[in-house]
């Protein structure tokens, strides 16, 4: 079988590597893997393929950065006479960024098979781009691999037949697994005992000077008594700068690689986040997490897991985080299937397909 797997942005490398890895094991499968090159930096993209062991990509779009239509169109013309050379049985795509939705529209006008891996999450919230992705992308995939029931229940409600969808968990847990061994040893210097580790990237948060402005003041409240570590988004950054804002004592960093920030992860008091993943991430490891959202796509965070939606809303957050330094933080539990062989499950769908 010819398989092809798609990836562009940060949170695309941890799922794709042990996809490629369970798929190497299988007989008679090829493997292409295209980096469409939606991130670039080095410690936004290069860096999580050294970590996670992702071979160089075969083919790389250089798309770059732009509006969404004018990434998503530069993505859709450039990966079509890629996939009219390769052939592929099977394109593979991850997650919910511009990346995903771009090509699951090529395959689909080219009659070529696609498997989304993480489908069927939904926020319900249509301003968000993750959102409009997500919904598009289900609706032309072929093979549908969820990460938990609840996205099984939202693509039946949508009218995606029942043999197209497997339950198989959560594939970025398999690279947390098999990495969590390497953070523990990773040093973690000149950081106090306790921190909030904290990351903020979505436009809805960092684009609008008042809101990016008002979390930063609650962040510059929190640091009074627990020391912020703020590893910033490259749009983030840019948005600070631009807007001129104040970010006082709070300790600001490049994005940190892959085992390096899962090492911070396992040792924080809180994490602070309005990121999809980490939200899976701190409901494995058990660490309390607020998610400065009013919804998430991801609800077993919040109904198995450590995650508490905050939203916006100051109070709200010193009053979670006031219980969290209290010592009463939410007890979670692991949603089931996310067991470090997720991808194992998605291969043995993949050869059977
Ligand atoms: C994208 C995904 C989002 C994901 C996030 C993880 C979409 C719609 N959004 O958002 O779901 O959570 O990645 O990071 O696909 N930039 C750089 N260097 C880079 C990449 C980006 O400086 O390597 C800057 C550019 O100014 C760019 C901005 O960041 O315009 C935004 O990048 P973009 O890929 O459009 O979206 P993200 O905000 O990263």
């Amino acid at each position: 079988m010819n398989t092809l797997h798609i990836v562009g942005a940060r949170p695309n490398f941890m799922k794709v590597a042990p996809v490629l890895n369970a798929l190497t094991r299988k007989d008679n499968v090829k493997q292409t893997l295209v980096h469409t090159g939606q991130h670039y930096d080095v410690n936004m993209s290069e860096v999580f393929f050294q970590q996670l062991g992702i071979p160089e990509p075969d083919v790389n779009l250089a798309v770059g950065s732009g509006t969404h239509a004018t990434q998503t169109a530069e993505i859709m013309i450039r990966l079509e006479p890629v996939l009219l050379d390769r052939q592929p049985d099977l394109v593979l795509v991850y997650g919910d960024v511009n990346s995903t939705v771009a090509t699951a529209m090529v395959c689909a006008k080219l009659g070529v098979r696609v498997g989304h891996v993480e489908a069927g999450l939904r926020s319900f919230d249509r301003t968000m781009p993750e959102e409009i992705n997500r919904l598009v992308t289900d609706q032309l995939a072929d093979l549908l691999f969820t990460p938990s029931e609840d996205g099984d229940e939202n693509l039946r409600r949508e009218g995606i037949s029942a043999e197209k969808i497997f339950c198989v968990g959560n594939v970025m847990i398999d690279s947390l697994v098999r990495l969590l061994p390497a953070a523990r040893k990773t040093a973690t210097g000149g950081l106090p005992d306790s921190y909030a580790l904290v990351t903020l990237h979505r436009p809805s948060n960092v684009d609008d000077n008042s809101s990016l402005k008002g979390i930063l003041e609650v962040l510059l409240e929190v640091n009074r008594e627990l020391a912020v570590v703020f590893p910033t988004h490259p749009r983030t950054r840019q948005r600070i700068e631009d807007f001129g804002l104040n970010t006082g004592q709070l300790r600001l960093v490049d994005p940190l690689p892959y085992i390096d920030f899962l090492a911070l992860q396992t040792r924080a008091t809180v994490v602070i986040t309005d990121s999809g993943g980490i939200q899976e991430e701190t409901t494995f490891l058990g660490v309390p997490c607020l998610t400065v959202r009013e919804n998430t796509e991801r609800p077993v965070t919040v109904s198995l897991g450590t995650n508490v939606l905050v939203g916006r809303d100051a109070t709200k957050l010193r009053t979670e985080l006031s219980t969290i330094l209290a010592g009463n933080a939410k007890k979670g539990t692991v949603p089931p299937l996310w067991d470090g062989h997720a991808a194992d499950r998605i291969a043995d769908v993949v050869v059977r397909s």
